[in-house]
């Protein structure tokens, strides 16, 4: 077991920062008071959310198919320790972590890049204590999809992003496609499909967030979207949906 992230380990772990912890305020306002709880970072990669999140109090557990991105993120687990416990797994699982185990589960800037999305929820409610929260982000897919660019207007020169194959589900490629210049691929899927498939899992969004960005075209749209919401009480009453 594998991830794509295994091959640009150290050009991510750069990229996002090396030992720093995640500094992103929309993250922090959907995320809350954490202190005192314990937390499943999935798809934790170097580890810089699970570092805000412990630096904020919270116990944390990042899982990620990455052993070099773990790697990393145990390194700076030891300069600078959080008390954060990494672990080797899949998301589509969350195999040895038991039920009813956290607070809160997050999943940041990862689902795009999970295969298995309808798994990757399951798991979470799985996880989540009957009064669990969460918070996902991930690429906005109504304004990232498989054929995506940029246009420049000739009047007032300002730039519009053109989108394509909404409707086209399933993993796309090409460097630079996606994001930065990292060869890595995603997983698109419709906004419907995240939302249906959230639902199905047993997880009720409260709240969306589509921040603005910091370049002109990502504040003429969205590039990302956040998502904080709680585990489905009919899920949790019946042991999962
Ligand atoms: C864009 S990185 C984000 C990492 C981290 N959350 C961050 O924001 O820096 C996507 C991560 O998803 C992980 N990933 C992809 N598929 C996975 C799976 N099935 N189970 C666990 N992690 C997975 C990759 O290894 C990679 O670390």
């Amino acid at each position: 077991m594998r991830s794509e992230y295994d091959d640009v380990a150290t050009e991510y772990d750069q990229w996002v920062g090396a030992g720093s912890a995640l500094d992103d305020s929309t993250f922090t306002e959907l995320t809350g008071d954490v202190a005192g709880q314990e937390v499943c970072v999935v798809a934790c990669g170097q580890g810089r959310e699970a570092r805000y999140l412990a630096g904020r109090g919270a116990v944390v557990t990042g899982v990620d198919l990455s052993e070099k991105l773990l790697e990393r993120a145990r390194q700076h687990e030891e300069t600078q320790p959080l008390g954060i416990s990494y672990r080797h797994g899949d998301a589509h699982t969350l195999d040895g972590l038991a039920t009813d185990a956290f607070d809160g589960a997050v999943c940041y800037m990862s689902l795009m890049d999970i295969p298995d999305l309808d798994g990757a929820l399951h798991s979470m409610a799985r996880v989540l204590r009957p009064d669990g929260w969460f918070v996902l982000s991930f690429t906005h897919p109504c304004f990232k999809s498989p054929a995506t660019g940029e246009i420049v207007d000739h009047v007032d020169k300002s730039v519009r992003r053109t989108v394509g194959k909404y409707f086209a589900e399933g993993y796309w490629d090409g460097p630079g496609a996606h994001r930065s210049a990292l060869p890595v691929g995603a997983y698109h899927r419709t906004l419907s499909t995240y939302v249906n498939t959230l639902n199905a899992a047993g997880l009720v969004i409260d709240q969306l967030r589509e921040p603005l960005g910091d370049t002109p075209i990502w504040r003429e749209v969205p590039q990302l979207l956040y998502i904080r919401g709680h585990l489905s009480a009919v899920s949790s009453a019946r042991g999962g949906i």
